[in-house]
């Protein structure tokens, strides 16, 4: 299997950290692969290259040796599945490079929220041209929920989805729920831990979390787009309102919730004892299925690693579904 790799940063150096250093366990259970293209904005890397010296040129001299530009390679390259780990454009430039693999015939794996742009319109590209497009890492890092709905609950009626599905947010508010600390105080520590978006903005004004529940939405069969999610972040919360919430048996989380009545994202009083109280970076989120009750998922919402680990979940999955 011929891989491309677009998007050469945090999560596109995880994933090549992990090609390099399981090669055989993966090669064991997915087949001989080989990345036979690097790009990213400074630059790439193609043809006859060993993967770790592509890494640690990266690492080395801060960016890729070729000018040849990450357009290129996804338009002139001949690779089988594309893996696009770049950074979440709300705009229809963020999905350019899936599309062009797409339209090639290729499968795309991405951790590239920008899917929430057109994302029933790229699902149908990979359907005409016979591809697959497979997003686990967009929504929750690690937390194994779109396999859950698109997998294993595929024949239930999925009721809804409430979660949490930003850890800057939850990390922002469980100090403030432990310190009592303004929020300002948290987010610049939260900054420095390397989880928030690029303008953190995005994450403690929801609209992050917005982006992930229209994914979500669409994989249970809500048509939503991004204008359609009702959003409030965490920007207003004192920490005064946790000692209130606190009294009563109550913490607060920022809450996303898509069923066919509500396409929210806001802060809620949540029940001290409920699973969805969860601290940390951690995501979370709670099921309804009309045939197996509510299930709860959680796992590391963020991190080279974790997100790296689902790309590679996705990769495996193509595979055996192939
Ligand atoms: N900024 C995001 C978060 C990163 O805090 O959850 C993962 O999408």
């Amino acid at each position: 299997m011929k891989i491309a790799i677009i998007g050469f940063g945090t999560v596109g150096q995880g994933v090549a950290e992990l090609l390099v250093a399981k090669r055989a366990e993966i090669e064991r259970k997915i087949g001989d692969f080989r990345v036979v293209a690097i790009a990213d904005l400074t630059g790439s890397i193609w043809g006859d290259f060993k993967l770790e010296d592509a890494i640690e040129y990266r690492r080395k001299k801060g960016r890729l040796p070729s000018d040849r530009s990450a357009k290129e390679i996804a338009e002139e390259e001949d690779y089988d599945v594309m893996i696009e780990v770049t950074t979440t454009r709300l705009d229809e430039s963020g999905i350019e490079y899936m599309k062009t693999a797409l339209k090639k015939g290729a499968s795309v794996i991405t951790s590239n929220k920008s899917i929430a742009v057109d994302f029933q319109g790229l699902m149908r590209l990979a359907e005409n041209n016979n591809a697959k497009l497979m997003y686990e890492a967009t929504v929750g890092g690690v937390m194994p929920i779109i396999r859950l709905l698109n997998s294993y609950l595929a024949l239930c009626e999925i009721i809804g989805v409430r979660g949490i599905l930003n850890g800057t947010c939850n990390y922002i508010l469980t100090r403030m729920e432990e310190e009592k600390l303004p929020y300002s105080q948290i987010l610049s520590e939260a900054k420095e831990m390397g989880i928030a978006e690029a303008n953190p903005s995005a994450d403690v004004e929801g609209i992050d979390a917005g982006i992930k529940l229209v994914i979500l939405a669409n994989t249970i069969g809500i048509p939503a787009k991004f204008e359609d999610i009702e959003i409030v972040g965490i920007t207003k919360i004192t920490p005064q309102a946790f000692t209130v919430a606190m009294q009563k048996g109550y913490t607060i989380r920022l809450i996303a919730e898509a069923s066919k009545k509500s396409l929210r994202v806001s802060p809620r009083l949540v029940p001290l004892n409920s699973p969805l109280a969860i601290k940390g970076t951690m995501n979370a989120a709670m099921i309804k299925t009309d045939t197996a009750g509510d299930i709860f998922v959680a796992g590391r919402g963020a991190g080279k690693f974790e997100t790296a680990t689902a790309i590679l979940s996705d990769l495996y999955e193509l595979v055996r579904t192939n």
